[in-house]
C-alpha cells in the first residue's frame, strides 16, 4: 500500500469506502517510521503524531521569535561595528527560523495565525531560557556558547526527525546556529583573555547562564510527559538528560580553553560511566519559569504581544501585494 492517502491530511478513510482501514494505514505509517523514512505532509498520520509536531515545531518556532528579545537588547550598544554587525545578522537569522518553522507547521495544517495566537494568550510554551535577563555585553557571549551550543545539541538529531518538513527546516537552522555558538565562544574568549573587569564580566555572565542553559532541554526523563512516545516516533532521537549529558561533557573542556569556570563545585570526570558527573538542577526554579514567573516572562510576552501589533500593516500590505499578484480583488479595492 502507497503512504500518501489521496484524502490528504489527518482524516481515517471510511468504512466500505474502498479505501484503506486507519489500522492498515497505520501499519504503512509504523513501517515507515521503522524504516527511517520521512513522513510527508500528503502522508497518513496518526492525529497523535500530528498534534505532538505541531506542539513541539510551535514551542520551538516562538522560542526563536521570542529569542530574539535578550540579545536585541544590546544591538544599540554593541562594542564594536564588527560586533555590532554580527549581532544583527544574528538576531535576524533567529527571525528567520521561526519563519521555517512555522512555515514546517503549517505544512500539517496548522496557520500560522493560530500558532502566534496561542502563543500570545499563554495557551503555547517558548524556552524557559528566554525568561531571563541580559544584565551585560557579556551576556551576549554567554547566550551564544551556552544557549546556543544547548540549542545545537538539541536540535542536530533534529535533523533525522521522521517528518520531513521539519528535518529539513533542521538542517540549515543547525547550519546557523553553529555560527551562532561560535561568535559567542569568541566573544568570550575575547573578554576572557581583556582586562580583570572584562574577564569578572564574562566569568558572571557564564555562572548566570549555566543552569537555565541544562533547563533547556527539558525535564528530567522520568517526568517528561512526551518523550517515549516522541522517541518511539522519531521525532526525538534522545532522551532529554541524555542531550543534557552530552551538553555538559562539551561544555566542560570549552570552558577550560576559555579559562573560565562553570558554576557547579560537583562537576568531576566519572571514569566509571565515561561523562561528567554534575550537580542537581533546581528543577523548582524551572517549573516556577514554565508557570510564568521567571524573572522577564510579563516583559517578554508583553513586546512580543506589541510588536504583532504594531507589525499588522506590513501584514496587511503584504497580503494585499499577494492579492494584487494573483488577480484577484477584495470588493473595496475593486470599487477603488
Ligand atoms: N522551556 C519551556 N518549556 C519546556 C522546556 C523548556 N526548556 N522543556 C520542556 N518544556 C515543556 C514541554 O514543551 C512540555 O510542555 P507541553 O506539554 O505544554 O508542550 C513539558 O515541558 C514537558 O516536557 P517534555 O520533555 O515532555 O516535552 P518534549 O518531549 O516536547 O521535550 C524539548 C521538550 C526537549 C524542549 C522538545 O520539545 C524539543 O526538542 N523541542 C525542539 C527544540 C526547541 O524547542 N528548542 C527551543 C530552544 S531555544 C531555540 O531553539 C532558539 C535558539 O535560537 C537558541
Amino acid at each position: 500500500m502507497q503512504r500518501t492517502s489521496g484524502a490528504g491530511q489527518d482524516q481515517a478513510p471510511r468504512p466500505g469506502s474502498g479505501a484503506p482501514d486507519t489500522a492498515a494505514l497505520e501499519a504503512v505509517f509504523d513501517a515507515a517510521v521503522a524504516a527511517d523514512e520521512r513522513i510527508e505532509p500528503r502522508d497518513w498520520m496518526p492525529d497523535a503524531y500530528r498534534r505532538t509536531l505541531v506542539r513541539q515545531m510551535a514551542q520551538h518556532a516562538h522560542s526563536e521569535i521570542i529569542g530574539m528579545q535578550p540579545e536585541a537588547n544590546w544591538i544599540t550598544r554593541a562594542p564594536s561595528l564588527r560586533r555590532k554587525a554580527i549581532l544583527m545578522a544574528k538576531v535576524q537569522d533567529e527571525a528567520g527560523h521561526g519563519l521555517y518553522l512555522y512555515s514546517a507547521a503549517e505544512t500539517l495544517g496548522t496557520g500560522r495565525d493560530e500558532l502566534l495566537d496561542k502563543l500570545h494568550s499563554g495557551r503555547q510554551k517558548y524556552s524557559s531560557i528566554f525568561n531571563y535577563p541580559t544584565l551585560t555585553w557579556a551576556d551576549v557571549g554567554a547566550i551564544g556558547w551556552l544557549v546556543d551550543g544547548a540549542a545545537i545539541t538539541n536540535q542536530v538529531p533534529l535533523c533525522r526527525c521522521s517528518y520531513g518538513p521539519y528535518a529539513r527546516a533542521m538542517i540549515r537552522i543547525c547550519k546557523e546556529e553553529s555560527f551562532h555558538q561560535r561568535q559567542g565562544y569568541e566573544l568570550l574568549l575575547a573578554l576572557s583573555r581583556g582586562t580583570e573587569a572584562q574577564h569578572a564580566m564574562a566569568q558572571d555572565a557564564v555562572n548566570r547562564w549555566w543552569w537555565p542553559s541544562l533547563m533547556m532541554f527539558g525535564p528530567p526523563d522520568d517526568e517528561s510527559a512526551h518523550s517515549a512516545q516522541s522517541m518511539a516516533w522519531k521525532i526525538k532521537r534522545h532522551s532529554n538528560d541524555e542531550l543534557r549529558q552530552r551538553f555538559v561533557d562539551i561544555c566542560v573542556p570549552q570552558a577550560e580553553s576559555l579559562g573560565l569556570t562553570l558554576p557547579d563545585p560537583e562537576l568531576t570526570w566519572n571514569e566509571e560511566r565515561g561523562h561528567y558527573d554534575f550537580g542537581p538542577i533546581d528543577w523548582a526554579e524551572f517549573r516556577q519559569v514554565l508557570a510564568g514567573q521567571g524573572p522577564c516572562n510579563d516583559q517578554r510576552i508583553t513586546q512580543r504581544r506589541r510588536a504583532h501589533e504594531e507589525g499588522s500593516w506590513v501584514r496587511e500590505a503584504a497580503a494585499a501585494h499577494a492579492r494584487k499578484h494573483s488577480g484577484v480583488r477584495t470588493e473595496g479595492e475593486a470599487a477603488a
